[in-house]
């Protein structure tokens, strides 16, 4: 896909793992939109992954890309937004298939869980796989329904 924009959050467990993966997104050409946090000092990842969810959900980005120690919280906490697809991803398959099949608007990687190269390929991945349509979309109306 074209670089365009994407906003990151994370919270102290995957501050380090964000700023790494914030200098590669700008490499690759990417705008990028950093809420925090800012420090490694201790958070809470739904202040974060609300903030993320909402722009994303708001149209202000595409995508969103949310780190936390494990992802998991993160995850929770975004698909709570209407609209949002967070999906958490912790290899290249999933992330691919999270865009693929499942239209994806957020990606989730725990920092604690895997390295930031394999972090920067998931990453690489999520971002340039298409999204199918067709059967997906019938399965991903069923999922919108839900929200109602
Ligand atoms: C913070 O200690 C940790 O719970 C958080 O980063 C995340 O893993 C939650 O899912």
């Amino acid at each position: 896909m074209r670089p365009t924009k994407i906003i990151l959050g994370s919270d102290h467990g995957g501050f380090a793992l964000k700023q790494e993966l914030r200098e590669h997104l700008a490499h690759w050409g990417w705008e990028v939109e950093d809420i925090g946090c800012s420090t490694s000092q201790s958070v809470d990842y739904p202040d974060f992954a609300a903030a993320v969810a909402k722009k994303v959900a708001a149209g202000e980005a595409p995508f969103g890309l949310l780190v936390c120690g494990t992802g998991i919280g993160m995850c929770i906490a975004a698909n709570k937004v209407r609209g949002v697809r967070a999906a958490l991803c912790q290899e290249t398959y999933s992330a691919r298939m999270a865009r693929a099949h499942n239209n994806a608007n957020v990606l989730c990687i725990g920092g604690r869980v895997i390295g930031p190269e394999l972090a920067r390929e998931v990453l690489a991945a999520f971002l340039e796989a298409s999204f199918e349509g067709e059967r997906h979309q019938r399965r991903l109306e069923k999922i919108s329904s839900m929200e109602d």
